[in-house]
């Protein structure tokens, strides 16, 4: 997993449902999402000026989701970098293994929702971009 590039990575519109009452965005497993999702987790209350991230998974892939509010993703393959923003709750950033990321400008009230393939495992990490870098070798 450690070949991957940013072009792997890719930006998923999900569906919506809408109604005069709101509008829904169903997110299942192998079909708006390419794998199982194991683990959902959210972050908020990010103090303005905030980065998150800052750094990369062996095996992990995620679906990242401004569910409210908006933010900024730079991915990094170790050669290039892409940058999105996240401001859509029915849209999401596909990050696939080996990938760097950061997550910046959150602006104040958003809710990152992060879909995840694995369980939490500190093993999967790859915290200093040193190790990254030496992982994509
Ligand atoms: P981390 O993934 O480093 O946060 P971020 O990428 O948003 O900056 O997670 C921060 C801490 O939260 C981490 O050190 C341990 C804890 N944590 C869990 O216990 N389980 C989890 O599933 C996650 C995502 C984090």
């Amino acid at each position: 997993m450690n070949k991957t590039s940013v072009y792997d990575c890719s930006v998923i519109e999900m569906n919506k449902h809408h109604s005069d009452r709101g509008n829904i965005t169903v997110v299942e497993n192998g079909i708006t999402v390419p794998f199982d999702v194991q683990r959902v987790y959210y972050l908020y209350d990010v103090p303005g000026g905030e980065e998150r991230g800052g750094h990369a998974h062996r095996e992990l892939r995620q679906l990242i989701v401004a569910a409210s509010g908006s933010f900024d993703v730079t991915i990094d393959d170790g050669t290039l970098k892409r940058t999105f923003t996240l401001n859509r709750p029915y849209v999401g950033l596909l990050i696939v293994p080996g990938i760097w990321r950061e997550l910046s400008n959150f602006s104040s009230g958003t809710v990152c929702l992060v879909l995840a393939s694995l369980p939490y495992d500190e093993n999967d990490y790859l915290r200093s971009y040193e190790d990254f870098v030496e992982f994509k070798r």
